[in-house]
């Protein structure tokens, strides 16, 4: 039940967060009450001790060994290579896998402005990345006499868009509620610089989307984990939506993670060069994690083994497969979040909209690969970078992970030239 509007004042009070009532007054009934229910939802210790690790005063990563990660190469299994491929078929076979796509983020620096997965990357199909997803999905499932279930994850943001989107193209072939899913991830309040949490241009709280790391709880708290066990699945892979080459049915990804008992197997790609923005594979304190792009220093991205390969080349593709069980042990505890200074359009306490020209605002995000560390152990599976890597991160001005690359990849991959 919502709280009363003095219960949600003194509890503004107590963390000092009254500015969150100063146009209360102007907004309509509706919004009123909304923004009561936004408030009493959220939790206000996080958002303090979140603006503390702002500040550097609270360590949200403590010192951390890290060591380079071993892996195993797809094309350099031998005999194997069969071996594990008829373990996994078997499970595919048996209805054994599902499919998660990541598609929550917003496509800010492709500069697009509407879900990434109906973004046309200009082939001659005109096809999304929705449908391109879509096609290798329906098309390996025939394989196997079976169809992949498969479950998409939104923003609240961008959600409706994107269900439209595929209620508009009679998702491809899938049927809702039935071998179709979808699912919200979880937010954040954006707060300012001084820690308070700041009023969006509709007068509601600014949320953010949390990062992919919050996949492990919303799949478990919106059912998904659950459905997924009625339907007799086992082994879900979740990949991103900006992947036009991402193959979610890997027979031999699978029988590697069922014969070598690890709950976690993942993809990789050797990394382009030293500077790439990827993450790359490696263990923190002993246990599997990701170094992302934007925290490994230039030194440890260039260091090379004996061999001259990179030490830490293993790239993170967003290529990985759990079981649900792994999925619902890691929804269980919380992940570290990073920050990001962000721009954020906001209403001051005159209820005037405030465009600031630089960052003014921090976002917070939990990464996926944070809960790698619940594990124990993981399989690492070297996949060629042609054959199931070409993403779509930026404008084609850039030049590098754009419309551009992604399409002649995939048109190369395919043989469409
Ligand atoms: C990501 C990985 C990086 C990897 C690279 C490969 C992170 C933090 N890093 O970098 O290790 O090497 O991809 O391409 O992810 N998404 C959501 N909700 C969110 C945030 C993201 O669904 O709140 C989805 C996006 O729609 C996208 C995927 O996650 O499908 C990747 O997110 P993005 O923020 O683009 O990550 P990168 O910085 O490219």
């Amino acid at each position: 039940m919502d709280k009363s509007l003095n219960e949600i004042k003194a509890l503004l009070k107590k963390y000092g967060q009254e500015q969150l009532l100063d146009n209360y007054d102007k907004l309509d009934d509706v919004k009123k009450k909304e923004l009561l229910k936004q408030i009493s939802e959220i939790d206000f210790q996080l958002v303090e001790h979140l603006y503390q690790t702002t500040k550097g005063t609270e360590n949200n990563h403590p010192v951390e060994e890290i060591t380079p990660m071993p892996y195993l190469d797809k094309y350099k299994l031998g005999e194997e290579y069969k071996y594990y491929e008829s373990i996994g078929k078997k499970a595919i076979k048996e209805g054994k896998l599902a499919a998660v796509t990541m598609a929550g983020g917003q496509g800010t620096r492709l500069g697009y402005d509407g879900p990434k997965g109906t973004y046309d990357i200009g082939l001659d199909s005109h096809k999304s990345l929705f449908e391109l997803l879509c096609d290798n999905l329906k098309e390996e499932g025939k394989k196997y006499g079976v169809i992949i279930p498969w479950f998409i994850m939104t923003s609240r943001e961008n959600n409706k868009a994107t269900v439209e989107f595929f209620e508009k193209h009679k998702y491809f072939g899938y049927q809702k509620d039935k071998n179709i899913f979808f699912f919200i991830q979880g937010e954040l309040p954006m707060i300012d610089t001084e820690g308070k949490i700041l009023i969006g241009e509709d007068g509601l709280i600014k949320l953010a989307a949390d990062g992919h790391g919050g996949i492990y709880e919303s799949l478990v708290k919106s059912g998904m984990t659950e459905k997924m066990r009625q339907m007799g699945v086992e082994w879900v892979f979740i990949g991103g939506v900006d992947n036009c080459l991402v193959k979610m049915v890997d027979p031999v990804l699978m029988g590697i993670a069922i014969d070598k008992k690890v709950t976690v197997a993942c993809k990789s790609v050797v990394k382009a060069n030293p500077h790439e923005k990827v993450g790359v594979f490696c263990r923190k304190n002993g246990k599997p994690n990701v170094i992302e792009y934007s925290e490994i220093t230039d030194e440890m991205a260039e260091m090379t083994d004996k061999d001259g390969e990179l030490l830490y080349g293993e790239s993170h593709i967003l290529c990985n497969l759990f079981s649900v069980e792994a999925i619902e042990r890691m929804g269980a505890n919380p992940l570290p979040y990073h920050i990001a200074y962000k721009k954020a359009k906001y209403l001051d306490k005159d209820g005037k909209l405030v465009v600031p020209d630089s960052p003014n605002a921090y976002k917070f995000e939990a990464f996926l690969f944070d809960a790698f560390g619940e594990v124990d152990d993981m399989a690492i599976l070297r996949v060629k970078r042609e054959e199931e890597f070409a993403p779509v991160k930026n404008s084609d001005d850039v030049g590098v992970d754009c419309p551009k690359t992604a399409r002649n990849l995939y048109k190369k991959f395919y043989h469409l030239d």
